[in-house]
């Protein structure tokens, strides 16, 4: 009912479009009347009393009706398509903003294939029924109404007689489609799967080669279309069961006729005009028994498709605004984590976290892979909400500030850097659909993509293709980062933003970032020491937890993964660590009489010296 319900308010709008073809369509079927009526008064008026001079004026008659049944049937069916389209349209429009509304958590558990169904092929399977099988269901009643009229005035008995089938026809039909209603569900789960594996297919179309894996994802397609064979059959199988009968309850009514009628003919109950009327109205009352099973099944299809649709629809976003969100008008970028946990689906990822930075400062985050670094700065844009504690903006408990506000204010890139098929200028600008030109570069030179990006054949026109393929990892990652520098928030995430550029390009970028830094409360999530050591302050997270934190110079003094870290990175040995952290103490003394600038140079030198000794050294071997 639901269904009925949910399509209804969509077409109220279209009421005087649903009105005029519902009339249409009455006068279609009332105008099919008159063929079999005149055939009945041609037989018994001109050829059995001999009126010759009335053929003419009949047929006449009969042409101008099938002329204007053609119109109002032609006016119905154009209407009707337009209004359909009309409602694809709006309903289409609502469901793409309603998935525009949807959170991250949505997503992580819906299939994109499951979601294309919904938005291609079940929104059409809704209006195929509204502009198809509804259409030709209210033709066909309209039809029977009127040829019952017409057949009981001329002999009752006979009439229900001929219906006497239809009940049993109802009954079976029922059954039937009692029985393989809820096949059409799971059929359609089959569908959606089917859909899953092509889309996966597509989008990892480089995986598949890569693995030479072309065999299994034909077996697993194999499996998944041998499914929905199934799926289909088990409803064919029942199908198979009940259409035999209906077939033959359907055939009876000719039986009836033949029989009933020629006896009532014989008997001079019924003329030979009256018998030939019988006999054409017949095809119309038994047209709604012969569709009863195409019907059962439109009707179906249309309630799943349907009931796909409003599940999608009624689907609430996890984090919304609340009543009289607050809407900022500046943010200073002052931001807290106070005792954040935070777990997916009950699993808890982070613990127990504590951070405070003052607007404008920079934080490096580091940790082992999968410790909660990205989900952590997901909590700070509402992306999820956290399941324990609170996080602030500016004093703020960000479930207090409108998302969108709070969305505007922080600048993202992300670690999964996701780019559109679209010019590589449309990329950058993508959160700032107006910005000028120069901005455009301005940020792609602070990204260091600008030399590249000039490079290619069309320059900052280039389009990419999906996911950004045509670029090279590290291309993408630099895109990506103008994008997000371009947004010029208060509030800039950089997640692991320079894993795939090589180390000159990375000390070049972090170079131009400085000064997009500056004001700017930042976070830099990142694997790499050289990318978070000028942080003021650092957090290393393990296991979802803070196991330490403070400045690059501090955490050198703890004996932990930060430390460990970076002696790898650096390719120095244990003992060589100590003695530099000695060397880095006694530099960090002579440094309180110095500028602060000058110890983090002083310090940036004697470890990049010892990088260098250690590559030199290890070149050195291996000649
Ligand atoms: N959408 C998700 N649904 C469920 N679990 C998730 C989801 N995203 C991440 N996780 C889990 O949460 C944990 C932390 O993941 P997260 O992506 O935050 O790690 P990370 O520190 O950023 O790792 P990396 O350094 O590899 O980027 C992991 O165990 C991961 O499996
Ligand atoms: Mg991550």
């Amino acid at each position: 009912m639901r269904v009925f319900k949910f399509c209804w308010g969509y077409l109220k709008k279209y009421k005087l479009q649903i009105v005029l073809t519902f009339l249409f369509l009455m006068l279609n079927s009332l105008l099919a009347m008159v063929s079999p009526y005149i055939s009945g008064l041609i037989v018994d008026d001109v050829i059995t009393a001999g009126k010759h001079e009335l053929l003419f004026r009949l047929l006449a008659i009969l042409i101008s009706c099938v002329l204007l049944k053609s119109l109002a049937r032609y006016l119905a069916l154009m209407l009707i398509e337009k209004t359909s389209q009309d409602f694809l349209f709006d309903v289409r429009n609502d469901v793409y903003s309603k998935m525009q509304n949807m959170d991250f958590s949505y997503f992580d558990r819906t299939k994109t294939g499951d979601i294309m169904t919904r938005i291609s092929g079940d929104l059409q399977v809704i209006r195929q029924f509204i502009a198809g099988s509804a259409t030709v269901v209210f033709e066909s009643m309209f039809s029977f109404t009127f040829a019952i009229i017409i057949l009981t005035r001329m002999n009752l008995m006979f009439t229900l007689l001929l219906l006497s089938v239809t009940p049993f026809i109802g009954y079976f039909t029922f059954s039937m489609t009692n029985k393989t209603k809820h096949l059409k569900f799971d059929w359609h789960e089959q569908v959606t799967r089917l859909n899953s594996v092509v889309q996966e297919n597509i989008s990892g179309n480089r995986v598949v080669r890569a693995f030479a894996n072309e065999d299994y994802e034909i077996e697993k397609f194999s499996k998944e279309n041998e499914g929905y064979k199934r799926e289909y059959n088990r409803w064919v199988d029942i199908w198979k069961k009940y259409l035999p009968i209906i077939n033959f309850l359907g055939g009876m009514m000719t039986v009836i006729i033949v029989l009933v009628g020629g006896l009532l003919v014989i008997y001079e109950k019924l003329s030979y005009g009256e018998l030939v009327i019988f006999t054409s109205l017949s095809g119309t009352l038994s047209v709604p028994i012969n569709m009863a099973n195409w019907l059962s099944d439109q009707v179906q299809k249309f309630f799943t498709s349907g009931e796909k649709v409003i599940e999608l629809m009624i689907a609430e976003p996890r984090i919304q605004d609340k009543e009289g969100a607050l809407e900022p008008e500046k943010i200073h970028g002052q931001v807290e984590f106070r005792n954040v946990s935070f777990s997916y689906n009950g699993e808890k990822v982070l613990k127990n976290i504590n951070i405070f930075v003052k607007p404008g400062q920079t934080i490096g985050i580091m940790g082992p892979t999968g410790s909660g670094k990205s989900t952590l700065v997901s909590l700070i844009g509402r992306f999820y909400d956290c399941t324990e504690g609170e996080i602030l903006i500016d004093g703020i408990n960000i479930k207090n500030i409108s998302k969108k506000t709070l969305r505007k204010n922080i600048a993202i890139a992300m670690q999964d850097t996701f780019l559109f098929s679209d010019t590589i200028e449309g990329n950058i600008a993508y959160g700032v659909p107006d910005a000028d030109f120069e901005s455009i570069k301005n940020s792609a030179t602070v990204a260091d993509a600008h030399e590249f990006i000039v490079k290619m054949p069309e320059g900052y026109d280039t389009i990419v293709g999906e996911r950004g393929v045509g670029l090279s990892g590290g291309q993408r990652q630099r895109v990506s980062l103008a994008r997000a520098l371009i947004k010029d928030a208060p509030i800039l995430i950089l997640d692991d933003i320079t894993s795939s550029v090589d180390v000159e390009t990375e000390q070049k970028i972090q170079a131009a970032l400085k000064e997009v830094y500056k004001g700017k409360t930042t976070f830099i999530i990142s694997h790499r020491i050289s990318a978070v050591r000028n942080a003021d302050m650092i957090y290393v997270l393990e296991n979802g937890r803070i196991t330490e934190q403070g400045t690059h110079e501090e955490l050198l003094k703890n004996d932990g993964y930060y430390k460990s870290v970076f002696m790898i990175q650096s390719g120095q040995s244990a003992e060589q660590s100590k003695t530099l952290s000695k060397v880095q103490a006694g530099e960090k003394i002579a440094g309180k009489q110095t500028e602060e600038g000058n110890k983090e140079e002083t310090g940036t030198q004697i470890e990049e010296q010892a990088v260098v000794q250690t590559v030199a050294k290890k070149a050195k071997a291996a000649v």
